[in-house]
């Protein structure tokens, strides 16, 4: 990774995190959420400007990030068109339109979402302030990761000795990458099962590089027999846009239903168990799965996160 991004105090990639910075910032966490809580904005950025740089559709990323920057009192420049309003359509470059709308907005940070494996790399490059990771390609979801691990602090109180499930599309999709990468950094002792049809396998080569890190890795297509050991059962859609980018929508269909999460299957599983979701579901979890306690998808995105967890208390 090139030197600059440190300079620029970029954040691209979980291999940019440590232990202790994991500390500060579920810290700050903390401190953060009073603000929202007491009802009371913060002005810690007033005066400064942050862009937002949407490439790909969100609804949870692209609002936390602007609600996040407006309770702390920043000025806001959310553009979620990028790729139909601005002149990508014409054909400018990432790093062409980073550099202008530096420019246009005397952005202070930029936070991007694009669908290059390595456009938060270009953008920083390109940019002279900091930019923020909001999901590049296929490859990284960094914010994410620290939002799930966060999320399993809370609900598990402890981010050691875990048995994970990743399930679903671990070919394409970045936030499973992400997870992985922290959860090989903190947890010395973590078991991950990698569940998935046999096409939407996690690369090898990250499945090598956590092996020897010492992660023991389990990877198979059958959910029931591995569900009743987990403590995490980490579930993501398939992820249609890059089926259609390599015209392939009839293997879409075939696989979008491979798994279905719902009461029944769940009766395999811990009762001190979470099911967590990036989101967008888009099937794979069953509508009644939303009532169990064990459900963390919808409130772990909550700007204020209290665990109601029945175990711990
Ligand atoms: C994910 C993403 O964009 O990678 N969503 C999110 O940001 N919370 C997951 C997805 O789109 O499947």
């Amino acid at each position: 990774m090139a030197k600059n991004i440190f300079y620029h105090k970029s954040f691209i990639s979980i291999d940019q995190v440590s232990k202790l910075g994991i500390k500060l910032l579920f810290k700050t966490a903390v401190k953060m959420e009073k603000i929202v809580l007491k009802k009371k904005p913060s002005h810690i950025l007033k005066g400064q400007v942050i862009a937002e740089l949407f490439y790909q559709p969100s609804t949870r990323t692209f609002t936390s990030f602007l609600a996040a920057a407006e309770w702390l009192g920043a000025l806001t420049i959310p553009i979620h068109e990028m790729a139909t309003c601005s002149s990508a359509v014409k054909g400018e470059s990432l790093a062409d339109s980073v550099k202008t709308i530096e420019q246009t907005t005397a952005a202070d940070a930029i936070i991007i979402r694009h669908p290059d494996d390595d456009s938060a790399e270009v953008a920083s490059q390109a940019a002279k302030v900091p930019i923020i990771n909001a999901g590049s390609g296929k490859k990284e979801h960094p914010t994410q990761a620290l939002l799930d691990l966060y999320t399993i602090k809370k609900e598990l109180g402890r981010t050691k000795n875990l048995k994970v499930i990743f399930l679903g599309d671990l070919k394409y999709g970045r936030t499973v990458k992400s997870l992985g990468k922290l959860l090989t950094l903190v947890d010395k002792n973590l078991k991950l099962f990698l569940v998935s049809p046999k096409i939407l396998s996690l690369p090898n080569n990250l499945v090598k590089e956590w092996q020897n890190k010492g992660v023991k890795i389990t990877i198979t297509e059958n959910l029931a027999k591995v569900l009743p050991v987990a403590d995490v059962l980490y579930v993501t859609r398939v992820q249609k846009e890059w089926f259609a980018k390599e015209n392939k929508l009839a293997l879409y269909n075939k696989l979008k239903g491979a798994y279905d999460i719902n009461l029944k299957i769940l009766k395999l599983a811990k009762k001190k168990m979470i099911i967590m979701h990036p989101l967008p579901r888009v099937g794979e979890i069953a509508g009644e799965v939303d009532q169990d306690f064990r459900a963390v998808y919808f409130k772990q995105m909550s700007m204020v996160y209290i665990s109601e967890w029945p175990y711990l208390n």
